[in-house]
Parts: structure tokens; sequence; C-alpha cells
């Protein structure tokens, strides 16, 4: 089984960027502990980073070879119509995940587009959402598999 996880705008500065919100772990602290988890659990982990909406979009119609896909649209969660519709145009499911807890935050970051069409949102335990999404994602596809066997 193999699972896209998708990063979205100003991810890459994970560990200096506003660290009294996201925390001190970098991006690659984050892959690297979801490398990890992917080999307990055995599964196979694709990790992607943009900035650019028209790039995600690109890298989620190309999902057809995963059973999931792991998502932090970041600042895209609050905008971006393109990165919804692509997410509602793939057959595969999706998990929405965030470091922060957007609710608790400013009122603009309480409307996520992506929402309606996730399979479900995590938000607000810091790198765990990561973790916690991956462990979604593959309990979400392995139950889809034997729904279709
Ligand atoms: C974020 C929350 C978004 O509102 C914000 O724009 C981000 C990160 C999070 O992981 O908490 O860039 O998705």
């Amino acid at each position: 089984m193999k699972i896209l996880i998708i990063n979205g705008p100003n991810l890459n500065l994970l560990g200096t960027r506003e660290a009294d919100v996201y925390g001190s772990k970098t991006l690659d602290d984050i892959n690297k502990s979801l490398e990890k988890l992917a080999a307990e659990l055995g599964v196979e982990i694709d990790i992607r980073q943009s900035n650019h909406e028209g790039e995600i979009v690109d890298l989620i119609q190309k999902t057809q070879e995963y059973a999931a896909l792991v998502i932090n649209p970041a600042a895209y969660t609050h905008t971006s119509v393109a990165i919804r519709d692509a997410i509602a145009a793939v057959d595969i499911p999706a998990v929405e995940i965030h470091l922060s807890n957007i609710y608790k935050r400013e009122e603009f970051r309480h409307k996520s587009l992506i929402s309606p069409v996730a399979h479900g949102q995590i938000s607000g335990f810091g790198p765990d959402s990561y973790v916690l999404g991956l462990r979604a994602a593959v309990s979400i596809a392995t139950n889809a598999k034997k729904g279709a066997s």
C-alpha cells in the first residue's frame, strides 16, 4: 500500500517559522518520524512539499497509484477551490491535517474549503497530526480494500 503526503506553502520553513505556533521541529524531522511509522505499519509513503497551488493540483491528479492522500494544504486550506476540486475529482480518500488547531486561531482560518471533500480532519496536535493522519489514512485505505473484496 502506498500513501501520498502533501505539504502546502511555507511548510518548508517549519522549525524557524512562527515557532510559538508550529513548534521547533523541521519538516525533515516530521518526515523522518513518518518514514519510521510507515516502516512499522508496512506501508510505502511519498512525501512532497510545494509552495504553488497548481503544482499541488498536479500532484493530486496523479494519485492513481496511491491508496490514500494525507494533505496539509496550509494557507490554501482557506482559499483554494482548485485543490478542493482536485481532491473531489480523484478516487482516493484524503485526510486533511493541520499542526495548529485552526479553530482556535484567527477567524479566517476557521473555514476549510478542503474539509467537505476530505474523509476527515486532524487539527491541533503539532507534528503528531502527521502521525495520526498517516495512521488514519492507512486505516481508511485498509477498510476500503476489505469492503471492495
Ligand atoms: C496550517 C494552518 C494554516 O492556517 C496555515 O496557513 C498554515 C499551516 C497548520 O498546519 O496548522 O500554513 O495548515
